[in-house]
């Protein structure tokens, strides 16, 4: 596929397990060494040629929808000091020209295919994107790498996927693939959400990155509660069938806890690092 048009980006959550830095900052502003989580979302989003983006947001979190308004002061500051680099990555959190941002209160916490379902009304024909801002991919932009490997008359789903430690299975959604082959698209029998260690039908785990053909959103209106008492996502895809597996080239970090925020943080320091050294070689 050339371009994902739609993507979706469920902000909701409270962030519990980040208080208290979440008490007043969105924990999708919190930032990875010099740059807010959801900043990276977004140019992982306009990287896969997204025009519509969608907040699943909650009445509690105005912040992340401020974030994207332009402050004109500031930013006059910042070029009358000639600060151009600072200007740079202000302007940054500014939508291209053709982009449209719409943003959907999720007033329930009902689950990750509820905050989906939430977006049905905004999004675009075609088949959707989800990205979790709290799973960061550093590397390869992964869902460009999806958007070219996303064939709609082939498949209704393909979700990015690693290999987690065993007793890690009962945090993910778990696929129902042969993995042991060198591919990158796995076609999977079966997706289960957060099975126990002794039901998991294998350590490949769904991590936030999902391309999901439009039909999902007629699937989500019927699909019950799930593991959790939660409306699941995983339950609803697995419900419409093709579900394909992608191996991403990216490192992971899970940034919806301390540590991984804490890693995350110094591997952006470390490219930051590298990329300064560049420079000052040239
Ligand atoms: C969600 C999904 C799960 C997926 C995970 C990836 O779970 O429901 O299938 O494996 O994201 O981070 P959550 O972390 O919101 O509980």
């Amino acid at each position: 596929m050339d371009r994902l048009h739609t993507v979706i980006l469920p902000v909701a959550g409270l962030g519990t397990r980040m208080l208290p830095a979440t008490k007043v900052t969105p924990k999708e502003l919190l930032p990875v060494y010099d740059t807010p989580l959801l900043q990276f979302a977004i140019d992982e989003a306009l990287a896969a040629g997204a025009r519509r983006i969608i907040l699943i947001s909650h009445p509690d979190k105005p912040a992340l929808a401020e974030y994207f308004e332009p402050n004109d002061d500031l930013e006059r500051k910042l070029a009358d000091a000639n600060k151009a680099d600072l200007l740079d990555a202000v302007r940054a959190s500014r939508l291209p020209d053709g982009v449209e941002l719409s943003v959907v209160m999720q007033e329930e916490q009902l689950g990750l295919g509820h905050a989906v379902l939430c977006a049905a009304e905004n999004a675009e024909d075609g088949p959707v994107g989800v990205l979790l801002p709290d799973d960061l991919i550093l590397g390869a932009p992964c869902l460009a790498e999806m958007t070219e490997a996303y064939d709609p008359s082939a498949m209704r789903s393909l979700v990015a996927a690693q290999e987690v430690p065993h007793q890690h299975v009962s945090r993910y959604g778990i696929f129902d693939c042969d993995d042991t082959g060198a591919g990158t698209v796995l076609p999977a029998a079966r997706f289960v959400e957060k099975p126990s260690v002794q039901e998991a039908p294998s350590r490949l785990a769904a991590v936030g990155r999902y391309i999901i053909d439009q039909a999902i959103f007629d699937v989500l209106r019927n699909t019950g509660r799930g593991a959790g008492g939660e409306i699941q996502l995983t339950d609803a895809i697995a419900q419409l069938g093709g579900i394909h597996a992608f191996r991403f080239s990216g490192e992971r970090h899970d940034c919806g806890n301390r540590d991984g925020l804490v890693d995350a943080t110094l591997a952006v320091q470390r490219l930051r690092k590298q990329v300064n050294l560049r420079v000052a070689a040239e």
